[in-house]
């Protein structure tokens, strides 16, 4: 592998930190069959985020709203963990004070085993009031189009995750930048680094000092901060890091 110089200086660094941070986007999970949003054959290329993704896109017409949910729910049900999510599962428990900051709404850092995750944009997988805010536990069937109305209040239910316009959960932000600027690696895989704040915290950790690993086929926005790029998919390249350090430190 041409780029086996970047992976022992990663690994090295791994070695030598008290302090490990992740940030993952959707490309992390490009690799269990659910699509991303910007790239060519991506979710926005074909669906509006202001119809689908907004308090006021659910306003106008709430039901296609819950049936776009509910679709990418039932694409969730088929989707299981790849490589790269055992990947980061694995090196959250063989490495220091590790954290994974995630824009992915799909659960499935959490199915792999990562533990310490930092959902920035919510969980699809979870339910809430759109007008009293109070969480539904109730269980969801993805084939009826009726919404679930609130059993404190009658409103109408919404997925719980952040659209456009919303604030992001207030701890797993405030976690997730603590986390950057404490990192002493900071390794960021599968994201474009559009979307303000999750796509600022590589460059908090950059001018804190931390070595930024960037893992996308692609150059991106994150690519500025990023001391090492490796250009391949995270299920692909997340496994060898792991295996490399294991060897290094003789497991
Ligand atoms: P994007 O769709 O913007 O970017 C996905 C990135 O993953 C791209 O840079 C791809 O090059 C890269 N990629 C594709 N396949 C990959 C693979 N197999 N391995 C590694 N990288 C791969 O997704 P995000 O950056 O996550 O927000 O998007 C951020 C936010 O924008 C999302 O959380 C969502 C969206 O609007 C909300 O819905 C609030």
């Amino acid at each position: 592998m041409k780029d086996i110089k970047d992976i022992e200086i990663i690994v090295e660094k791994l070695i030598d930190s008290e302090r490990v941070a992740v940030l993952t986007g959707a490309g992390v999970s490009a690799e269990s069959g659910i699509k991303t949003f910007r790239d060519p054959d991506g979710l926005w290329a074909k669906f509006n985020p202001a119809e689908l993704a907004s308090a006021q896109g659910f306003l106008s017409n709430p039901e296609l709203v819950w049936e776009w949910y509910n679709h990418r729910r039932s694409v969730l049900e088929e989707a299981k963990p790849n490589p790269g999510h055992y990947a980061l599962a694995e090196l959250e428990k063989l490495t220091n004070n590790f954290t994974l900051t995630t824009q992915n709404v799909d659960g499935l850092h959490q199915q792999a085993g990562s533990e310490n995750v930092y959902e920035l944009h919510g969980s699809i997988v979870k339910n809430h009031c759109f007008e009293c805010c109070e969480p539904y536990l109730s269980e969801i069937d993805i084939r009826d189009k009726e919404i679930p109305k609130c059993e404190s209040c009658g409103g109408r239910i919404r997925p719980s995750v952040v659209w456009f316009g919303e604030m992001l959960p207030e701890e797993a932000i405030k976690k997730s930048e603590i986390a950057a600027l404490n990192s002493e690696i900071y390794i960021v895989a599968g994201t474009s680094g559009e979307v303000y704040p999750a796509a600022g915290l590589p460059s908090i950790a950059s001018n804190s000092g931390a070595l930024v690993v960037d893992i996308n086929p692609n150059l991106t926005a994150i690519g500025k901060y990023a001391d090492v790029h490796l250009a391949y998919p995270s299920a692909e390249i997340l496994p060898v890091i792991v295996s490399e350090y294991k060897k290094a430190v003789g497991i």
